[in-house]
């Protein structure tokens, strides 16, 4: 697939058939993945490919757990109903892919960033220094992984929501302390085909110095 084609013809996939995903796929996906450019190349990304459903249900679960909790935190009555809409598919529907990936990623820190640090810089400042370059280079590694997966014939999502269940993923998944998710990202092949979501206009993206 030419990959002008590629990039405008993703969709985020929510639904998926019943159907196994390839692991010759799957190692060519990541494949491309990995050949994002990072911050001094330092690769910050490992991949879990969960195939394991009961596994899948357990992190769903976890999932439903944690978004009760924000729910009971919340003070407004309309984010408590869009949690609950977010708690029942937004933040869960990976649950009914057939595979899961699961994105990992690891501290960056620069050099940088440690003076910066020694300077006694806030840390919001340090963040408007340092836009977190580390984090940066895994969500390109993300973004070949879905396009690759598209030109595959795979649907994919991309999904930060699962991530408010962080530590008990962290657990379920055993993963070893020098990392942590940032991305739970669901693939198969896709039981839907969604109209284009709408984009903003160029003109008002883009800014031209002459
Ligand atoms: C960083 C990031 C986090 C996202 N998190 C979720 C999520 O938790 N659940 C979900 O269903 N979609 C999630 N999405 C998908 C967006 O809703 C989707 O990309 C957007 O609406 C545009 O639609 P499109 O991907 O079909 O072009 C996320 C996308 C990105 C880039």
């Amino acid at each position: 697939m030419e990959l002008f084609d590629a990039i405008k013809g993703r969709r985020s996939i929510r639904k998926f058939k019943d159907a196994p995903v390839k692991d010759s796929d799957i190692v060519a996906i990541i494949d491309v993945a990995r050949k994002a450019p990072s911050p001094g190349n330092s690769q910050p990304w490992h991949f879990i490919i969960v195939k394991n459903k009961p596994l899948m249900k357990q992190l769903a679960e976890a999932v439903r757990k944690a978004t009760d909790q924000l729910i009971g935190w919340s003070k407004d009555e309309k984010t408590k109903k869009k949690l609950e809409g977010y708690k029942k598919s937004y933040y869960t529907l990976f649950e009914n892919a057939p595979v899961t990936i699961v994105v990992l990623t690891e501290p960056y820190i620069s050099d940088t960033e440690i003076i910066l640090k020694e300077q006694s810089f806030n840390q919001e400042e340090i963040l408007l220094r340092r836009p977190l370059p580390g984090l940066q280079g895994v969500s390109a590694a993300i973004q070949n992984l879905i396009l690759a997966a598209h030109a595959l014939g795979y649907g994919t999502c991309w999904m930060t929501g699962p991530i408010i269940a962080v530590h008990e993923i962290i657990k379920i998944l055993n993963i070893n302390p020098s990392k942590y998710p940032v991305a739970l990202i669901p693939i198969g092949i896709p039981d839907e085909s969604p109209a284009e979501r709408p984009r903003k206009g160029i003109e008002e993206i883009m800014t031209i110095i002459k």
